[in-house]
């Protein structure tokens, strides 16, 4: 097989900021990054749809070649990574890989906490899949673990509406229901890729003393570790430093937006799924 991109994959634009963070922690390596902003916002759809949405998205990873592929999207994460690591990925390819952002943010987040209370903020999707308090109960079976959907701010960030005034009521809102079901929470995760772009706001209205936690440096950590760990899989992903980016809606629209995920202009091309 030959060396091939690392694939990154979201709904929309929120990989971005894992891929940001993947690109400075690992240089080296190509990534090719698909947005299926033509479906996005994911957080509000069912199983099965996130599922087959998904499933769609990682054949299409495998066609550009891809061995590796990151679902940089915890909503998909969520509701679609187990059954395509379990059921899809030993028919489908049994020697290439599908890794999501919950697993590394889970093995680490209790660490960051005296309290042993953290907050988690996330989609509709993520949180009532209660994967986070099931994954971090592997890791810190004492930790208490507090959770919020917030189904406004995907919507707020996806049309630029994050910066104005406006967004300070919906970040209070779903702040003030999360420290409502406990005081003691000092860590607070923002287990969606699309919030870091709404972090400064989130920090202008928490509670003194309490750490807020976004995922890009976590995930990429431990990507790194993976691929320490596995020379066989770093070896069939390419390394020349390239970056592609592929949305399954508008390029120039895509391009518009992207930067402000990525912190840098982007060139992307459109593609169809199937
Ligand atoms: N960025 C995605 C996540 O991390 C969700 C955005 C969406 O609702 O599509 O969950």
């Amino acid at each position: 097989m030959a060396a091939a991109p690392i694939g990154v994959f979201d709904s929309g634009y929120g990989g971005l900021t894992i891929l940001k963070e993947l690109k400075q922690e690992l240089p080296q390596y190509d990534y090719i990054y698909l947005g299926d902003n033509a479906r996005a916002p994911y957080g509000p759809r069912s199983y099965d749809t996130v599922y087959q949405y998904t499933l769609e998205a990682v054949n299409w990873f495998f066609k550009q070649g891809c061995s590796l592929v990151i679902l940089a999207c915890n909503t998909a994460s969520a509701k679609a990574l187990r059954t395509i690591q379990q059921k899809d990925l030993p028919k489908l390819a049994p020697d290439k890989r599908v890794l999501g952002v919950i697993r590394p943010t889970t093995e680490i987040l209790g660490t960051l906490s005296s309290s042993q209370q953290v907050g988690i903020l996330g989609t509709t999707g993520t949180i009532q899949s209660d994967s986070y308090p099931i994954e971090l109960a592997k890791f810190f079976p004492h930790l208490q673990v507090f959770q919020q959907a917030c189904p406004l701010w995907v919507p707020l960030i996806e049309n630029g509406e994050h910066t104005q005034p406006g967004a300070d009521y919906f970040v209070q809102l779903y702040l003030h229901q999360l420290f409502a079901q406990s005081n003691q929470i000092d860590t607070l995760l923002l287990a969606c890729t699309h919030y870091p772009l709404l972090a400064d706001k989130i920090k202008e209205h928490l509670p003194k003393g309490v750490k807020l936690v976004t995922q890009g440096g976590i995930v990429s950590k431990s990507l790194a570790k993976y691929l320490e760990n596995h020379p066989a899989m770093a070896q069939q992903c390419s390394q020349q430093g390239k970056l592609q980016f592929y949305t399954t809606d508008n390029a120039q629209a895509f391009e518009k937006q992207a930067s402000l995920f990525f912190g840098q202009k982007v060139e992307a091309k459109h593609t169809d799924l199937a």
